[in-house]
This record gives C-alpha cells, structure tokens and sequence, in this order.
C-alpha cells in the first residue's frame, strides 16, 4: 500500500508539497533540484523522511548521474518503496500548471519543454521505465480501493465522469 498508515501519509503528503522546492532561489546551490531541495529542507530541520523522499522524487538518482553529483546525493538514504512510489505517482500525474494529465503526457511534456539531448531529456528517458512501472503499481492499489477514474486517469489521461460500474 502506498500510505498504509497516517502517519506514511502525512510524509508522502509533505513530500509531495515540498519535493520541487530545490528549484526556489533560496534553496538553489548545485542547481540540482532534488538535492538542493533536500538539503534546504534539511536546514530547515524537516522530518528526515521527509527530506530523504525529497532527494530520490521521481527517479532523481538517475538525474544526478547525469549531473555528475550522484555521490553527493548518497548523503541521503533512499525512501521507503511505497512511499517513493507514491512521490513518483504525484509528480508524474500532475501538470506544471497543476492539472491531471497522464505519465505518458507528463513525460512527453517533459522531454519537449527540455529537449531528448538536455540533460533533463536524457534523465527522463532513462527514468521512464521505472517512472511507468510506479504509476502503475500505485494505479493497481487505487483500482483495488475502489478508485478507478483516478487510476484510469493516471495511465489514460481522460478521467471519465464517473467511475466505470
Ligand atoms: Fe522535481
């Protein structure tokens, strides 16, 4: 289960509001977001889980491969796996602009806004596998809990009005 308690809950939800906040110019050092985001928030002296789901969100290992800073990401351990997928599944079934979309909208958003030669398009393309299986996996849960338009939306990008009967 993605959040089986309140309490992994609250930390996903955290997560999720705060996982691009690398990106602000208070935050910003290396110019890689995860980690600058991570270690503001750090600073801040937020909840370490927290903290740590903020610096792995959305497959950002592979990210800092790219960016030659993959050892300085191992100063933050890995997030729980259900946890981490279900980071992965609200980054990558939202738009910029705060919308639903589907992950293979989202990531095509991705790849042109960037570029497939940026470093951002080479990351993505090598996350999308992994970026894919999450979205599913945090998909089949919502089907199994009786949300099915969101699932559906998730890997369609077409929510029907009402859930399928
Ligand atoms: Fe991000």
């Amino acid at each position: 289960m993605v959040a089986s308690t309140s309490a992994d809950a609250t930390l996903l939800i955290q997560a999720a509001i705060f996982h691009d906040i690398g990106y602000s110019e208070t935050a910003m050092e290396t110019g890689f977001h995860a980690l600058d985001g991570a270690r503001y928030l750090r600073s801040l002296g937020v909840e370490d889980q927290v903290v740590n789901l903020v610096a792995h969100h959305s497959c950002a290992a592979l990210e800092a491969q790219e960016r030659g800073l993959d050892k300085a990401l191992l100063e933050f351990p890995s997030g729980p796996p259900a946890l981490t997928d279900g980071l992965i599944f609200c980054d990558m079934t939202v738009s910029p602009d705060g919308l639903p979309v589907s992950v293979d909208d989202r990531i095509s958003e991705i790849l042109t806004r960037y570029g497939p030669d940026s470093v951002v398009g080479r990351f993505i393309a090598r996350a999308e596998p992994e970026l894919q299986a999450a979205v599913h996996r945090v998909a089949l849960q919502l089907r199994h809990a009786g949300m099915e338009a969101l699932a559906f939306a998730s890997l369609r990008g077409d929510a029907p009005a009402s859930p399928p009967t």
